[in-house]
């Protein structure tokens, strides 16, 4: 089963470049690829990891909009916010690119264009919504409605982000422009479709026959879109952002963003290397897809049916999608700020790289969705980080300076405890590397840090800090077994912490051992002068997790502030002008107000209107006293219906402008006019 490779091509997701990068990408899709990464060079093979920010798409132009920017500006923006802020987190892509890149362009047009010239796709022309305000196609998230699945009222065209749903404009109940708030019409367009129906046989064969191997949520999901019928998808959009459509007749249309985004992975391989085709084109290579569960139709079914479809490249061997983390209970969202940002992190935690990069991993959402908690965060750190691996280093290191000036000291005679110990370690190794090639990191992290664990136990069952009173000889033998499992240490986190494995291999004044020296008896030679040992970790104290909380808490009154100011209610449907002449609406100032008895609501009012005094009924009484209004000056519909209200026939209508919480105020002339003048 298990087939050998020449060399490894790793890809993961593009974020797209409308927002920082939070804990949840990191934890889904960027620190998994980097231990993958990380180790298969340790390994000594020939790897490439690709990445890059995502820069088109609807979102990034509605963001444009809203800030009144250009698109490219967002991007510039949040390109290099996220390049830097993954730097800092010691990500070690080999390329970070960009899909506003010229190579890209080029690269995506041409990949649309081989298609196009072998006949691959089919043409269509259908009615799609139209915005006559802002003269435009809404394409995707530029279309809000009611989800026909949960009834949440801001779903977006292409998807509902309360249930999940995977939505097509036409599913949305009272669909309105994003742009202008308006009742799109339908209009006629042209675009180009990837029939995926085709596709289907090698789809099913591929994954379902193939690829029993892929992660059960991988799996599973492309067997339910497999099962539910694949039908032909769209690859162009009437937009002014994103890659032209590179044929005649295709003016204002560009490729749609999830065509073009992961074609980035070939264009960001060619901008790293000249040798790019030996990643995308060689059977030998492996091809490794990092995603989250909401980019596996894209990854395994959309674009492996495009390579498919031009030929000539290989698909990958695996795609190891992660499920999603939650913070403190509740889903991560950008828009609602309910994230944990990198770059806040990096600035607000300095020096904690690892720290994050170890919770992150322990916690992974590997097989279910799980959450991110501040307290677990200072209890990792308090009791795994601070109390194991800390603890463990420090001691060895400490001790060796005290008993033997920081010289490595010689193993004696083994006792049988020394042997079992030494067993143990032994057997971390292939499990450690097993867990990895097989995508599961927090078992992996698990393995890494049994070496800690183990050196821990085994200082404090051997106690060398007593025994020196009585063997000194024995002292040195348990030093140096102390010295080697924190030699095997160094190599075993770096693909996990890998300052912390930097930071060890000063403090043993070595450099890098390489993966393949792993658990050999004699890392450190006798006599080999160790450095200083500095603190690896320090403790996470109870202020820093409460000042986190207090952020987060600011951040959901803010949230139910901003909810509860009004949103206002959706426009209504137009009317003619003719229909508007039919309301005769006039100045008119009150000359009476008494309450309607036995009521709360209601006033009785009577209005001089120019033409007529009359008797209004209006339900003001809880906003105004009767004392406020006699004297004022209002706006009222004259020619509506007498009806009759508590005996009392109410002739008009009083104008009042009220909110979305009920508050209602009189609408009045700026300054004192005729009575019975016309409102229009
Ligand atoms: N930008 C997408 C997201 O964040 C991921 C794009 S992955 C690619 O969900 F393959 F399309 F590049
Ligand atoms: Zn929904």
């Amino acid at each position: 089963m298990a087939k050998t490779f020449k060399r490894y091509l790793i890809t993961s997701a593009l974020p797209y470049a409308n927002g920082p990068v939070h804990i949840g990408h990191l934890a889904g899709v960027y620190i998994p690829s980097d231990i993958y990464a990380r180790y298969q060079r340790l390994r000594g093979r020939d790897v490439v990891w690709v990445c890059g920010s995502d820069e088109h798409g609807v979102p990034i132009t509605i963001k444009a909009r809203k800030e009144g920017v250009t698109p490219q500006q967002i991007v510039d923006r949040y390109h290099t916010l996220i390049g830097e802020s993954f730097r800092r987190l010691g990500i070690s892509f080999d390329i970070y690119s960009r899909t506003t890149s010229p190579t890209h362009a080029r690269t995506a047009s041409e990949f649309f264009r081989t298609l196009y010239d072998a006949g691959k796709f089919i043409e269509r022309t259908t009615e799609q919504y139209y915005d006559q305000e802002a003269d435009t196609f809404l394409a995707d998230r530029y279309i809000v409605g009611t989800c026909p699945r949960c009834g949440n009222e801001r779903a977006y065209g292409d998807q509902c982000e309360q249930c999940g749903s995977t939505l097509s404009p036409d599913e949305l109940i009272d669909p309105h422009s994003a742009v202008s708030g308006s009742v799109p019409v339908k209009r006629e367009t042209k675009h180009w479709y990837l029939p995926l129906d085709q596709y289907e046989g090698f789809l099913r064969e591929w994954i379902l026959d193939g690829h029993k191997e892929w992660k059960s949520n991988v799996y599973g999901q492309c067997k339910s879109w497999l099962d539910g019928g694949l039908q032909p998808r769209a690859v162009s959009r009437d937009l002014d952002w994103g890659i032209p459509v590179p044929v005649e007749g295709a003016e204002g249309k560009v490729l749609y963003v999830w065509f073009d985004a992961p074609i980035g992975y070939i264009s960001a391989t060619k901008d790293l290397t000249p040798e790019w085709e030996r990643y995308w084109k060689d059977p030998e290579t492996k091809m490794v897809h990092f995603i989250g569960k909401d980019n596996i139709v894209f990854h395994c079914i959309v674009f492996p049916a495009m390579l498919r479809a031009h030929g000539g490249y290989i698909l990958p061997d695996n795609v190891p999608a992660n499920e999603f983390l939650n913070l403190e209970g509740e889903k991560i969202s950008t828009s609602r700020n309910w994230a944990v940002w990198l770059h806040e992190y990096l600035d607000e935690f300095p020096g904690k790289e690892d720290v994050l990069r170890y919770v992150l991993c322990a916690n992974a959402p590997e097989s279910k969705d799980n959450d991110f908690t501040w307290k677990d965060f200072q209890a990792r750190n308090n009791n795994e980080l601070v109390a194991v691996l800390g603890n463990f280093v420090n001691r060895a290191l400490v001790l060796t300076h005290k008993y033997f000036d920081g010289s490595t000291p010689a193993l004696g005679t083994l006792t049988d405890y020394d042997r079992l110990t030494l067993e143990e370690l032994r057997s971390i190794r292939p499990s450690l590397e097993a867990n990895i090639e097989n995508y599961r990191f927090r078992e992996a992290l698990r393995d890494a840090m049994n070496y800690a664990r183990i050196g821990n136990k085994y200082l404090a069952d051997t106690e060398p800090w007593k025994v020196v009173k009585t063997d000194p000889e024995r002292v040195r033998t348990i030093l140096n077994v102390a010295l080697q499992i924190t030699a095997d240490l160094s190599v075993a986190i770096e693909p996990f912490l890998p300052f912390t494995a930097e930071k060890i291999r000063r403090m043993l004044a070595v450099e890098s051992l390489g993966w393949e020296r792993l658990g050999e008896a004699e890392l450190l030679p006798a006599g080999h002068r160790i450095g200083e040992p500095e603190l690896l970790f320090e403790k996470i104290e109870d202020e820093a997790v409460e000042a986190q909380l207090r952020k987060l808490s600011e951040t959901k009154a803010a949230n139910a502030d901003a909810e509860s100011k009004q949103q206002a209610d959706p426009q209504k449907d137009t009317i003619s002008f003719e229909d508007f002449q039919r309301m005769d609406i006039r100045v008119s100032t009150i000359l009476e107000a008494q309450r309607v008895a036995k009521t709360k609501k209601l006033l009785r009012l009577t209005v001089d209107t120019g033409i007529d005094r009359r008797e209004i009924v209006s339900g003001i009484a809880e906003h105004y006293t009767p004392e406020e209004l006699v004297g004022k000056q209002v706006l009222v519909l004259v020619n509506l219906a007498p009806r009759e209200l508590k005996g009392i026939l109410s002739q008009g209508m009083i104008l009042m402008a009220e909110d979305a919480s009920g508050k209602l105020r009189l609408l009045q002339p700026d300054e004192t006019t005729a009575n019975g003048a016309v409102v229009g």
